[in-house]
């Protein structure tokens, strides 16, 4: 339960103030963010690129409060997709949007600010032979995030979606999303959500991963299975070959400095494996969701702290 009270204690003010002035922070949050400037992103593409892999890039912002914070990440989108162009790495490598950052929570006409600029970004990784993805956050912004995504597939039918498997509407969602064309990134679920509408134990997310995996590999789509968890790995392998898919129809997903040898792995047997790269000075909401994964991870910032 450390993670739930971790995600909660990570809302409040002064302990955001608290970790994003400590020194130590920096150093903890290197292993899961190359860096904040566009400079760094581009350089860890190019050694996962070398390396085999794909990349979706994410240039960190959520809760975005004003129409001029939203406008300032698109354009660091549009620029970052004409950087990827120049360098010759559109072609290994998309970007993850998140609604949130694009307005989506703005008092007045949300949806559709963050619907304008997602398309503005859609259209720049059309130029440039990319794709986008809409990442999910959380569950208050499911059915709007999913509202946007059937727009923009109307001009951009390559345009990927994200669901969680620690919500109970997620079968559903997965059965209404497997068909032709339809890129679906299946995750656990990174928020802490109410157990009146998501799955409390870890166990029946595990459980609903699967079932849902399922849904994806005998649909029409192009599942993207991401997670680092080994079980759900081999399940996807399995039930990959069962419905008689080739290695190019589906592809797995982790996060950058996570399951790095397992990352490797894959790719030496063959499977498509793209890298999560996220990239910016606004790394707080997304290094709180990492160390809320793993108590591990808690302890270990923990003791950095102490240990100085
Ligand atoms: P699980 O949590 O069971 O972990 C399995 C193993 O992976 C652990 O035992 C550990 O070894 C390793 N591991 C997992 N997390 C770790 C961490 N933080 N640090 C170190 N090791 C770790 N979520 C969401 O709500 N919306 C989204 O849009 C996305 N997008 C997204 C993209 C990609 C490419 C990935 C891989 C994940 C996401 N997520 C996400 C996050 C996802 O919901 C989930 O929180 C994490 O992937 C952790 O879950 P696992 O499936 O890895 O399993």
């Amino acid at each position: 339960m450390l993670g739930p009270a971790l995600l909660a204690v990570s809302q409040k003010p002064h302990v955001r103030r608290l970790v994003t002035t400590l020194p130590i922070s920096r150093d903890l949050v290197a292993r899961f963010v190359p860096g904040e400037a566009k400079a760094d992103v581009l350089r860890a593409t190019r050694d996962l690129v070398e390396a085999g892999m794909a990349v979706t890039i994410d240039h960190l912002g959520e809760d975005t409060s004003s129409l001029e914070q939203a406008t300032a990440t698109r354009d660091a989108y549009v620029d970052l997709l004409a950087t990827l162009d120049e360098t010759g790495l559109a072609d290994r490598a998309e970007v993850s949007l998140k609604l949130s950052a694009m307005g989506q929570a703005l008092p007045e006409g949300g949806d559709e600010v963050a619907l304008a600029n997602a398309r503005s970004i859609c259209e720049a990784a059309q130029r440039v032979g990319t794709t986008v993805t809409l990442d999910m956050e959380d569950h208050t912004t499911v059915d709007s995030t999913l509202a946007i995504l059937r727009e923009l597939r109307r001009d951009f039918p390559w345009v990927g979606a994200v669901l969680q498997t620690c919500l109970f509407r997620t079968e559903d969602d997965c059965r209404a999303l497997a068909h032709e064309g339809s890129r679906v990134r299946l995750v656990k679920g990174a928020y802490a959500e109410p157990a009146s509408i998501a799955h409390p134990r870890k166990h029946d997310v595990d459980l609903a991963y699967v079932r849902c995996l399922r849904i994806l590999m005998e649909g029409d789509g192009h599942p993207m299975v991401a997670t680092h968890d080994k079980t759900m790995i081999a399940i996807a392998q399995q039930l990959a070959r069962e419905a008689g898919r080739t290695p190019d129809s589906y592809e797995f997903q982790m996060l950058y400095g996570i399951s790095v040898t397992e990352q490797r792995r894959l790719r030496a047997e063959g499977e498509q494996m793209r890298v999560y790269v996220p990239y910016g000075v606004d790394w707080y909401g997304y290094f709180m969701r990492r160390l809320a994964e793993r108590p591990a991870n808690v302890a270990f910032f923990l003791r950095s702290l102490f240990a100085r």
